[in-house]
């Protein structure tokens, strides 16, 4: 299922074969969230449904569980390097991956980074603030990253915009479409790493939180998401902001 617009393109279905039929150097950014596969160290603990690993009990709101969320860390590896190796394809030279994942993966994704052939440029910091949970006995799981990585060398000149590498943003469960939703105000900033005009495509958009701040931004999306209850409420969303 495909709906065609002016400003952006979404598809339902799985990532990987919606990729493969993507035309090469034909997008200047890819920016995802994909499932970081992550929230245990046991097995078990990772095929529990996303609500229940990543949403706390206190949380009164229940938002949809979403798809794939189940991979062990050598099954991650293999997959993300295929779906970063399509998008290595379909990014222009030059172009961007920003790909957000935890701490518990981020040894993984950036593995599966330089399979792909990307150039690994950096780690950017998603600082949720001290308003994340307290745990006892524990650092605060305060922070998640963003792995970012280029197509070949940086074309610094093309848009030579200066951005911080750490963004403070609180996650505000009340304004979450998802359960994993990202702020929207933390994808605005991101997305400024595009040049105007540019066009981001976001494998993994769940609610379409990127989407909402590349169109907002003056850029095209592209989007994919697997489940038909997130697709749908991504269309829903990206249709009121035209
Ligand atoms: C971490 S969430 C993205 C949340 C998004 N950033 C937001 O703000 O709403 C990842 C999304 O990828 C989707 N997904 C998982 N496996 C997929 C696949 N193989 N193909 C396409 N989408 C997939 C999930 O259903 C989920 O909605």
């Amino acid at each position: 299922m495909k709906k065609p617009s002016k400003r952006y393109t979404l598809h339902q279905g799985d990532a990987l074969s919606i990729l493969r039929n993507l035309p090469s150097a034909s997008v200047d950014a890819v920016i995802t969230d994909p499932p970081y596969c992550s929230g245990s160290q046991t097995m078990a603990g990772r095929k529990r449904p996303t609500g229940a690993k990543y949403i706390g009990t206190d949380t009164k709101r229940q938002l949809p569980d979403f798809e794939g969320d189940f991979r062990d860390q050598r099954g991650f590896l293999a997959w993300a390097s295929q779906w970063m190796t399509e998008c290595h394809r379909v990014t222009k030279p030059g172009g961007l991956l920003l790909s957000f994942i935890d701490w518990r993966m981020l040894p993984t994704i950036t593995d599966a980074v330089q399979v792909a052939g990307w150039v690994w440029q950096g780690i950017v910091v998603w600082d949720k603030t001290a308003g994340c949970r307290p745990q006892r006995g524990r650092f605060r799981a305060q922070s998640e990253y963003v792995v970012w990585a280029s197509r070949g060398p940086l074309h610094t000149s093309v848009h030579p915009v200066v951005l911080p590498g750490v963004f403070q943003e609180s996650p505000r469960p009340k304004d979450k479409l998802h359960q994993v939703g990202k702020p929207l105000r933390l994808m605005e900033s991101l997305v400024e790493i595009v040049p105007p005009g540019g066009t981001v495509l976001d494998p993994f958009m769940g609610s379409a939180t990127t989407g909402v701040a590349s169109l907002r931004s003056g850029k095209q999306f592209i989007g994919a998401e697997l489940s038909p209850g997130y697709y749908d409420l991504a269309s829903t969303r990206l249709a009121a902001e035209e």
